[in-house]
């Protein structure tokens, strides 16, 4: 049936009502919090909706890259934090390509999973004899685990079609409804082992192989949310890549390429003010220079607010915008230069040790989550893995800073050790509810995403979320905030 013609001209008179409202001014200037992925991709993004008119300020503490980083050992830089991106990590896979970076070539390597006294795992060089040992050792639960995970990972996918058409999402709740439904919002609520049992996944395998990824991961047990480990299994299933050079290289470039000016100073907190009726923030900062502060129409902070990682005081605003609740996982990551103690793993001749990546169960006395024979972020073609008994560069990831004994029992000796301790990661078995991403009319967080998930992947999906939020609600496009059915409408709108 024909709809009537007057239900057919309201749209176009509401568009035309609306004319003026999208023709508003872009905002004078935007400040961004934070120059890690999160800062530097919203700056991208917003760039790319407001047009390069806008002032962009992007305050860092530290260094550009956040948890992006290398360390050099032996002349070679190496990365020391996030290091690995999914295949199908399409915003990475575009700053790549915009940027004019490489993939870094891939260099095979076996993994296998310890126990603290042997192998319950290990790869061999045989596809076929591998999915034979998964499935003599665990059924049809390696089956039933990539069904799941390829489901999630469908459904995540829609948001890249969402966002080519230009629609934002107010709230992680409304992100996750619009691409799972509630079984997505469920997902953050309930553990990967509750979910994967539930699919028939058999408990044995959730020990051994399950636990072993998510601690080499997030460094934490099978408790963690089912979407969280739903992206971290799929990280670890599929084939991943980095970055020639560096992912960090990712960050200073699209920075560079926004011509977007980075201030060195710590933001100390924000206040509210207004200007002929219209919100004004005021950043407070502290640099080398000493305490200033500077006035912007909007404002995106993209690191974590909670009370452990930062020191942000909100003025003005009411309601209070306080810390949310919440902790960090602290983690260690040692970088060490040296002999693999083969005999450890079982292996009293190093010449056999065949493994590159070492994962582990969930055992008491175990003192590290998880060890990689690790490759420079530059590989030349002639580049090939050391041999098993030749001195070379292995990530250790653990709880606490190893010892010299435990050094000393994962090493036969060493040249060198480089210790990190971070707040990686949400605890997420402490997450209760979701944090919000709009803080006040134009003052947006972008780092809540970290409780959904915490990669780079989901740092760039949450960075043009809140790019297409600040632009939609800048120009009160409704329409294209928080809408349902939208696998209907982009399967019609061209
Ligand atoms: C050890 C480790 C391994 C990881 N492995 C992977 C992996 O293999 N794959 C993957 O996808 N992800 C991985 N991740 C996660 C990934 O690195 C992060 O999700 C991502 O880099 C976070 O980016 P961000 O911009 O949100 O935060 P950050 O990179 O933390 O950036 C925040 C920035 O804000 C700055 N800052 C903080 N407070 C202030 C302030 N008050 N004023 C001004 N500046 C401030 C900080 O200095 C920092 O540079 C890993 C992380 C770690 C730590
Ligand atoms: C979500 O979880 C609740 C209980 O925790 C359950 O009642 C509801 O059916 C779940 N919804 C979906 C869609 O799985
Ligand atoms: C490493 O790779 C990056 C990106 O391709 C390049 O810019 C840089 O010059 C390389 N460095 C070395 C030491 O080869
Ligand atoms: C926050 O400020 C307090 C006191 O000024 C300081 O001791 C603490 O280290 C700061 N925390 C962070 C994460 O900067
Ligand atoms: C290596 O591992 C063996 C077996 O666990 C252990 O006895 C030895 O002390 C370790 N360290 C060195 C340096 O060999």
């Amino acid at each position: 049936m024909a709809p009537p013609p007057a239900a057919l001209l309201l749209p176009a008179l509401a568009a035309l009502l609306a004319a003026p409202a999208a023709a508003r001014a872009p905002p004078r200037s935007i400040a961004v919090v934070g120059a890690g992925l999160g800062g530097s991709a919203v700056a991208y993004f917003l760039q790319q909706h407001f047009g390069p008119q806008v002032q962009l300020d992007v305050y860092e503490a530290a260094a550009v890259g956040g948890r992006l980083a290398t360390l050099t050992v032996n002349k070679q830089q190496y990365e020391s934090r996030g290091a690995s991106i999914h295949a199908l990590s399409l915003h990475m896979q575009d700053f790549v390509k915009i940027l004019g970076l490489k993939h870094r070539r891939e260099v095979a390597g076996k993994s296998a999973i310890f126990s603290g006294e042997h192998f319950v795992l290990e790869e061999t060089d045989w596809y076929l004899l591998n999915l034979f040992r998964l499935w003599w050792h665990y059924g049809i639960s390696f089956l039933r685990l990539q069904m799941w995970v390829e489901e999630v990972m469908e459904k995540f996918m829609r948001i890249y079609k969402y966002q080519a058409h230009g629609y934002a999402f107010s709230s992680l709740e409304e992100l996750l409804r619009s691409l799972g439904g509630d079984a997505f919002i469920n997902m953050t609520q309930r553990s990967v082992a509750e979910s994967l049992l539930e699919v028939g996944v058999t408990q044995r395998f959730v020990d051994d192989v399950i636990a072993a990824v998510l601690r080499s991961s997030y460094g934490q047990s099978v408790l963690v949310p089912a979407f969280a480990g739903a992206m971290s299994l799929a990280g670890a299933q599929g084939s991943t890549w980095a970055v020639e050079g560096g992912n960090k290289l990712v960050c200073s470039g699209l920075l560079k390429l926004t011509k977007a000016k980075v201030i060195a100073a710590r933001v100390t907190g924000v206040s509210l003010h207004s200007s002929e009726g219209r919100a004004l923030y005021q950043v407070h900062y502290e640099g080398s220079e000493g305490q200033g502060s500077a006035f912007y129409d909007m404002v995106v902070v993209t690191t974590p607010l909670h009370p452990s990682r930062s020191n942000f005081t909100f003025k003005n605003f009411e309601p209070p915008i306080t810390d949310f609740p919440g902790a960090f996982q602290p983690s260690v990551t040692s970088v060490v230069h040296g002999y693999l103690n083969s005999s450890y793993f079982g292996f009293p001749d190093p010449k056999l040790f065949p493994f590159a990546s070492i994962l582990t169960t969930d055992t008491p006395d175990l003192f590290f989550n998880a060890m990689d024979n690790i490759c420079p972020v530059n590989i030349s073609a002639a580049f090939r893995r050391k041999q098993p008994q030749e001195a070379a560069v292995w990530r250790v990831l653990s709880q606490q800073p190893l010892d010299k004994q435990q050094l000393k029992t994962l090493f036969r000796s060493y040249y060198s050790v480089q210790v990190t301790e971070w707040q990686t990661y949400p605890r997420y078995d402490a997450a209760k509810s979701l944090p919000p991403i709009v803080l006040h009319e134009n003052l947006f967080y972008l780092s809540s995403v970290e409780w959904v998930a915490s990669s780079m992947e989901m740092i760039a999906v949450a960075a043009k979320n809140v790019a297409l939020l600040a632009y939609n609600r800048w120009h009160q496009d409704l329409e294209k905030i928080d809408q349902k059915d939208l696998m209907h409408k982009v399967k019609t709108e061209l």
